[in-house]
């Protein structure tokens, strides 16, 4: 009796392991784990339940078999499962189709933005923001901008309906008019942000675009204040070896007022058939000038014992120039084509 228990045993395990060593899934797993060891109907549990009929003497030697036998199949069973697992990480399936998560980058207003807002906040210069509906008092008033002035016209300006008095601001001038009525000098700022104008769009014009503006306010400024700083700026950011050049301008809140020029960075003033310059050799940059006394004093600054300069540029056009853009349109569109070569 002894013997052909045990040798039934035996060839149990053997089938058994011949089993266990062709699993290649975890459904031939659960399947192989519920033929032996399943709780109703598992092999190896109906042999635990022969043993109520076997005769005393075998008893013991019987349950040991049948339990060492257990042991094996359930050791055998977790091998099989941590190798299925790891089988499952190690192999990966190339036949999927990838996931590639995009990767955003700045807008190259907002890269431009960033340069140039670093360069003044090397300098000391106070980031500031303002409002993009203004008032018509601060838009133009203020600045010295007077009732009959084109810039007014319904034409240039986006009025708001209903708001008599309220504008979308053509410039960001009037964020350092809320600056100084409120902050007594010295006054060092910039102010960034988006700007309107009434235009048609083409390759240069935008309704909405965007500038930098900035502003120094302080006893004894000059105007070599004005071309020391806006030198230092335009050869941080055009490259070094440029020339500045200041023309006469006219802006109502400036006098005297600037326009200025860097030399042409692409062929410095030798190519006649230039792109950038069209052989001028010059850039037109920015606008700039000493703030006018009557701006000063519309702040509650007193002009006898204060004075300094301001100055004012595009991004979209300064962009346009250092990177060889050739529409501003290009910006607004959201081809990611244009989008992702800057930033
Ligand atoms: N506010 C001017 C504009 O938008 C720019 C400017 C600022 C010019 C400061 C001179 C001085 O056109």
């Amino acid at each position: 009796m002894s013997n052909e228990v045990i040798q039934e045993i035996e060839e149990l395990r053997t089938i058994f392991e011949k089993e266990a060593e062709g699993i290649q899934s975890p459904q031939q797993l659960r399947d192989v784990r519920d033929k032996y060891l399943s709780r109703k109907k598992g092999i190896i549990t109906g042999l635990m339940a022969k043993l109520r009929h076997i005769p005393d003497e075998y008893k013991a030697e019987f349950g040991k078999e049948v339990n060492l036998l257990k042991v094996a199949v359930d050791q055998k069973l977790k091998t099989v499962e941590d190798s299925l697992q790891s089988q499952g990480i190690r192999k990966p399936d190339f036949s999927l189709p990838e996931f590639s998560i995009p990767v955003g980058r700045p807008h190259l207003i907002s890269f431009v933005r960033t340069q140039i807002e670093n360069i003044f906040v090397q300098m000391g210069y106070k980031i500031v923001y303002g409002y993009e509906v203004e008032s018509e008092y601060n838009n133009f008033d203020a600045l010295n901008i007077p009732e009959h002035h084109p810039a007014r016209d319904e034409q240039d300006t986006f009025f708001i309906k209903g708001h008599p008095e309220k504008v979308l601001r053509t410039h960001t001038s009037p964020v350092q008019i809320r600056y100084m009525k409120k902050n007594a000098p010295p006054v060092k700022i910039i102010s960034p942000g988006k700007v309107f104008r009434k235009d048609e769009p083409d390759a240069t014009h935008t309704p909405v675009f965007h500038q930098i503006e900035g502003l120094l306010i302080a006893r004894d400024i000059s105007f070599s204040h004005l071309k020391g700083t806006l030198e230092v700026f335009l050869r941080s950011f055009f490259g070094g070896n440029l020339n500045v050049r200041f023309r006469p301008g006219y802006f109502p809140f400036t006098e005297p007022s600037a326009e200025v020029d860097v030399s042409c960075f692409l062929c410095f003033g030798n190519d006649p058939g230039c792109k950038i310059c069209k052989g001028t050799g010059w850039l037109e940059i920015l606008g700039s000038g000493m703030v006018h006394p009557r701006v000063l004093e519309n702040c509650g600054i007193d002009s006898e014992e204060f004075s300094g300069f301001a100055f004012g540029m595009g991004i979209e056009r300064i962009a346009m120039l250092k990177y060889g853009i050739s529409d501003i349109r290009m910006f607004y569109e959201n081809d990611l084509r244009f989008i992702n070569q800057f930033g």
